[in-house]
């Protein structure tokens, strides 16, 4: 059994964004039951000892921690490398300070748009987008590198070279544009997010362009939607293979999504060690390697190249996170993919929200 690479460290659930893709459950996890400081430190020196080089302290938003200095400085003190994932709208001059100080390593930012009105619809926030740009211009002033995440789909690819552009101008040095994955709050907002694949045709060109022409300035991370794909994506790199998440409620998971798998019980850091979660608990186990896997993966020749696909989609799509991902071709449900391409269209979104 390999080690973890990565801990996802999903401090809270709060948010002042309402992204309508949010990869957060759909029942949201309260303050009150959130792990305390001192759980998470206890969390962050047994993810390092049990192999981990990285945490990504996320949330939520995970600025909305009162104690994110000290989370950060106990993940650093693990010896972990420390990367914050934000929207960064609660950011200020004397907040980054202290981040910096406190050994912050990495700041990964998301944006919703590249137009400030687009941008706040979408992530359901008045102002979100200058004070995006004043974050960027923190983390850059501080020395820190800066990655903008940009969460693509049917409503802001029209303006996907502006967002390439809006990288270029926050002094990124990563940009990553990911394609909604549906699960969660972006299943129920599907219909108003799914691609045309001339959209998709489209973005997949601009980002192949773009790559080249800011080749040494700006690397483009690129993922694409399986909706339109033959074959599905190697979720998580497997599951059970090289990472794993805490919820806010210390709930060890092998995906940031597999609360969403209705029936299973994951061990939770306030009764489990996480060497014990990782390499004994029934919830990873179940889905690691191939020997879980049905027919047609059982003996497929990209069994340990995709690893069947995602078991939250094949739960979310089929309700059998033990199915064959219908994102491959082979899956006998396929088409339904195909279907739910053709009936996307104009939908309002359903906002995320506690309660
Ligand atoms: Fe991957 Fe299973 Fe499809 Fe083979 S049948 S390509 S292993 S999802
Ligand atoms: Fe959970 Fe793919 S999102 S396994």
């Amino acid at each position: 059994m390999k080690a973890p690479l990565a801990l996802l460290a999903e401090l809270t659930h709060r948010c002042p964004l309402r992204c309508p893709y949010c990869s957060n459950p759909v029942e949201l996890t309260r303050a009150s039951a959130e792990l305390t400081t001192e759980e998470w430190a206890r969390v962050f020196m047994e993810a390092a000892a049990l192999g981990c080089l990285q945490v990504h302290l996320s949330g939520g938003e995970p600025t909305a921690r009162r104690d994110i200095v000290a989370i950060t400085a106990a993940a650093r003190d693990a010896g972990l490398y420390t990367n914050l994932i934000t929207a960064g709208v609660l950011l200020d001059a004397v907040l980054m300070a202290r981040l910096v100080a406190a050994g912050l390593d990495h700041v990964q930012l998301s944006v919703q748009d590249a137009e400030p009105a687009g941008a706040e619809r979408i992530g359901g926030m008045k102002g979100a987008q200058a004070r995006k740009e004043a974050a960027a211009r923190m983390v850059r002033e501080a020395g820190l590198p800066l990655t903008l995440n940009a969460v693509v789909h049917r409503q802001n690819l029209h303006n996907l070279p502006l967002l390439i552009d809006t990288a270029l101008e926050w002094g990124a040095a990563r940009l990553e544009v990911a394609h909604v994955q549906y699960y969660g709050w972006a299943l129920a907002n599907r219909d108003a997010l799914l691609p045309t694949r001339a959209q998709l045709d489209d973005a997949t060109r601009i980002v192949t362009a773009a790559r080249e022409a800011h080749r040494g300035r700006l690397v483009i991370d690129y993922v694409v939607p399986d909706y339109h794909a033959a074959r599905p994506k190697a979720c998580m790199g497997g599951w059970g293979n090289n990472f794993l998440a805490v919820s806010p409620a210390g709930r060890v998971l092998p995906c940031h999504a597999a609360e969403s798998i209705a029936g299973m019980v994951f061990p939770n850091v306030r009764e489990t060690s996480l060497r014990e979660a990782w390499e004994e608990s029934e919830a990873f186990n179940r889905f690691r390697g191939t020997g879980w896997m049905p027919a047609p993966c059982r003996g497929c020749a990209h069994a340990e190249r995709d690893w069947g696909g995602c078991r939250c989609q094949a739960f979310a799509l089929l309700g059998d996170a033990a199915a064959t991902d219908p994102a491959c071709a082979l899956s006998p449900h396929h088409a339904m993919l195909a279907d739910a391409v053709a009936e996307a269209g104009a939908a309002d979104f359903r906002y995320r929200a506690f309660g």
